[in-house]
């Protein structure tokens, strides 16, 4: 049963929910504008507001729940873990399209909240304000994801399940490379709304 969740959580992961709401809305491909990255920023950017929160809702959901159907399982936080895991890796590397996916940080948050209600907000709080305040979305989800191992173990004292997010925060990082060049060159751009959805 465990290892039936398991991929039916790479196979939800998979789905692009950037690319979807884009065909959908009538919006460019994400892939192919702006940063070329599936995710919730790019949509934004390419796209506005209403598709950015669409794919930014979609991207959670495919990492909650199949949590959240685990947790009804009463399977351990290891499991927890490593179904979250699968969605996470679907989204990273869909088998839908070339395993070619996105950054992972929506799709992360959604298996955050799922393993531990408290921690998940902790982080996406913590997200929300950096953005917020330096406007640059993708240092927003490095800092939020280097510090979601130690917010987890503050709250539940595993430290295996502190060292399996640590996992999740080096892949979103590995992913998130050219953002980091960017930064560090001092040319990573601030967050930009399509305003066409608001006319
Ligand atoms: O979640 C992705 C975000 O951190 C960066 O997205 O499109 O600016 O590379 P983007």
């Amino acid at each position: 049963m465990s290892y039936a969740l398991l991929i039916l959580a790479y196979l939800m992961g998979s789905v692009s929910t950037a690319i979807i709401t884009c065909k959908l809305m009538g919006l460019p491909d994400p892939r192919t504008t702006g940063s070329n990255n599936p995710g919730a920023t790019n949509v934004l950017r390419v796209g506005g507001k209403k598709a950015a929160i669409i794919t930014l809702i979609g991207d959670m959901l495919k990492g909650l729940l199949p949590v959240l159907l685990g947790q009804a399982l009463g399977l351990s936080y290891g499991w927890l873990f490593a179904v979250g895991f699968a969605a996470f890796l679907g989204h990273l590397y869909p088998i839908y399209y070339q395993f070619k996916g996105g950054k992972g940080v929506a799709t992360a948050l959604g298996v955050y909240f799922g393993i531990h209600f408290w921690a998940g907000l902790s982080i996406a709080l913590l997200w929300l304000f950096i953005a917020k305040v330096l406007k640059i979305s993708s240092l927003a989800a490095l800092i939020a994801t280097l510090l979601a191992p130690l917010i987890f173990y503050f709250f539940t004292h595993s430290a295996s399940l502190a060292g399996g997010m640590l996992l999740m925060t080096g892949l979103i990082w590995w992913r998130h490379q050219s953002n980091i060049k960017n930064l560090l060159a001092g040319q990573e751009g601030q967050i930009k709304i399509n305003n066409q959805d608001q006319h």
